[in-house]
């Protein structure tokens, strides 16, 4: 599961979180994060079209990893299972869904906040995590104390996250990459456009990609 999750995260450092109110924005979306130089996704099941929206990037774009962001239940996961979601991340973490990722086809990426969590998360065998959310959750310092005691754990926070703070983060040995909306402002893609999201995806790409 860690090498599985390694070898989807650690393609790159930034993760864009999508969040697709309509349909048909989905692939231009990702077309431009891709053309931008980011090939891993994230589209949120915030929205009601979302699943579709998953199979739709996977159809479109075949070289794209594309995650489902905000499980919250089992039921949740096995529909991003079912719409091809090369991996699944979820905000915080219950008994439930630990079971169910350790079983799953696809792996997930659990969010945490706290040691204790992450502590949990260990004793069925994580060792990749999401740290949400970031900022509010005290940010660099927080997560560098969370990595003292768990120095194998290895965290991809998001929450917060900016072009001005990402280095920050990814400076940390426990950070593989950082995730955030910053990439897919509302704004843009309501007014379609996809030059723009090509140019926030190149700037952070030529940026925080090595
Ligand atoms: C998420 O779903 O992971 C977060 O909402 C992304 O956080 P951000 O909007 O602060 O980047």
């Amino acid at each position: 599961r860690t090498a599985e999750l390694d070898s989807i995260c650690l393609k790159a450092e930034v993760l864009p979180v999508m969040i697709i109110e309509r349909l048909e924005d989905a692939v231009p979306v990702a077309r431009a994060l891709v053309e931008g130089g980011l090939s891993v996704l994230e589209v949120t099941l915030r929205t009601a079209c979302a699943l579709d929206a998953v199979a739709r990037i996977r159809k479109a774009l075949p070289g794209v990893s594309v995650g489902v962001g905000t499980v919250l239940t089992p039921a949740q996961y096995r529909q991003a299972e079912q719409a091809g979601a090369d991996f699944v991340v979820t905000p915080g973490t219950t008994e439930a869904l630990y079971r169910h990722g350790i079983e799953s086809p696809v792996p997930m990426l659990p969010g945490v906040s706290s040691v204790s969590e992450v502590m949990t998360g260990w004793q069925y065998g994580y060792r990749r995590f999401k740290f949400f959310p970031a900022e509010v959750s005290g940010g660099v310092p927080a997560l560098k104390a969370i990595g003292a005691p768990l120095a194998e754990a290895h965290f991809c926070p998001t929450g917060g996250i900016s072009m001005d703070n990402a280095g920050d983060y990814l400076a940390l040995d426990n950070v593989m990459c950082v995730g955030g909306s910053w990439l897919t402002p509302k704004a843009l893609i309501d007014a379609e456009d996809w030059d723009g999201i090509r140019e926030l995806a190149r700037q952070a790409a030529e940026r925080f990609h090595h």
